[in-house]
């Protein structure tokens, strides 16, 4: 007798790398041409040597073992409110701040504790997959937000926003930099997210996976300053990508005491607690890595000089539409062709691996994501290098 599954989860999508690694077992590749990998998230360089001797001896503990309390280590979430404060001149505390497995098991908190089956939450497209993916589990609806390129990359607008509050609606998410595009949302234009969430009485939740990428300068916004900030602001972080530790699972939920109290409930629930040494590495890279940080920071902002000037001529035609942090978005020369027809082609002609942008979110035909984190500034040259040499050798036909 046939079991019966959740249809929620049926009716998700399955996850997109793996079917597009499928496309691998074609890939172009040559003793001179290597494949370029451009297509998963992940920074290319391993965690500090310094934190890994730390786990090491942190290992061999006992307590290490065990639980920890529900929300985190006491010192991590000290520190890691501190950090907030510090970096957004804001007022954030050690109650205000839960850690995660992770920056997806905070997004997933997030919306379990702001919404339920038949909601709906609004997400600007494109979007990363995992979010729209855990919202169609839950049997919530996203509400598509489009983005519109213009010279700061593809940026939502709030009044569009507005247009599509309904009385199920819950949140807004926003991701600044931004997954797949790159692009850096301004103070000005979050805070007019906020200031609107705030006018409609529901949550909006920002996704800064990315943050420790951005250059110098003042604070990405200023919501931990704006007084209203704990009645609907929920931020999301990960540890993931700043210290190259993707497996330890290990991130943040920053929210203030009545959202606080539902992450309680699920976190208890889901996880019991973190992951207890990744939490001691997260610990150990904010107390001792700084400088560690900003280096790899500053080898992701020279790629990104890197991309521009590499696609200063739209090298066959691909024209780099937006960019920063860990991705650059580029649309593809072929209006009639599917974006995954152009992605599949790049990677049996020219071992060059994007992923088609249709993976993430509706309308997304004309583009491919890059993940340059994946590769050096070398890699960067031979991607428009190849580019420019598919279009004279190929005329782009999919043969
Ligand atoms: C925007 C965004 N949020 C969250 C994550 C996942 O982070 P974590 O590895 O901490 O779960 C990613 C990973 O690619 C991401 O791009």
């Amino acid at each position: 007798m046939p079991i019966h599954l959740n249809p929620n989860v049926s009716a998700t999508a399955e996850p997109p790398i793996p079917e597009a690694m499928s496309w691998l077992a074609e890939a172009g590749i040559t003793p001179r041409r290597p494949l370029l990998n451009l297509a998963q998230a992940v920074p290319s360089y391993p965690p500090a040597e310094s934190l890994r001797d730390a786990m090491a001896i942190a290992a061999q503990k006992v307590e290490t073992a065990f639980y920890t309390p529900i929300l985190g280590i006491e010192p991590l979430r000290e520190l890691f409110a501190e950090t907030l404060s510090r970096d957004y001149e804001g007022q954030v505390g050690p109650e205000d701040v839960a850690i995660s497995a992770g920056g997806n098991h905070a997004f997933c908190m997030a919306v379990m504790a702001l919404a339920g089956p038949g909601d709906e939450i609004i997400v600007p497209q494109p979007c990363y997959f995992n979010h729209e993916m855990w919202c169609t589990m839950q049997g919530i609806r996203v509400v598509p937000l489009p983005c519109h390129a213009g010279p700061a990359g593809l940026l939502p607008d709030p009044k569009e926003a507005e247009a599509l509050i309904g009385p199920r609606t819950r949140a807004i998410l926003l991701v600044s930099p931004n997954n797949p595009t790159g692009t850096v949302y301004s103070p000005e234009l979050v805070q007019a997210f906020f200031d609107l969430a705030y006018r409609k009485q529901i949550a909006l939740m920002i996704d800064e996976t990315y943050r420790d990428f951005l250059p110098d300068g003042p604070p990405p916004h200023d919501l931990f300053s704006d007084p209203r900030w704990q009645d609907g602001f929920v931020h999301l972080y990960s540890f993931s990508k700043a210290y190259s530790l993707t497996g330890y699972r290990v991130g943040a939920l920053t929210a203030g005491p009545r959202i606080m109290a539902a992450i309680g409930k699920i976190a208890d629930t889901v996880t019991i607690c973190p992951s207890h040494i990744g939490q001691l590495a997260a610990l150990y890279g904010l107390e001792n890595l700084a400088q560690w940080k900003r280096q790899r920071r500053d080898e992701m902002i020279n790629r990104v000089a890197a991309l521009d000037q590499a696609f200063d001529g739209n090298p066959g035609g691909y024209r780099l539409r937006s960019r920063g942090a860990f991705f650059a978005y580029l649309e593809h020369p072929y209006p009639d062709r599917t974006a995954a027809d152009v992605a599949r082609m790049l990677v049996r002609d020219q071992a060059i691996f994007m992923l088609p942008g249709p993976i993430f979110g509706i309308a997304q035909e004309r583009y491919l994501r890059a993940a340059f984190a994946n590769v050096d500034e070398s890699g960067i040259y031979a991607l428009s290098e190849r580019l420019k040499a598919h279009s004279i050798s190929d005329g782009g036909i999919l043969k």
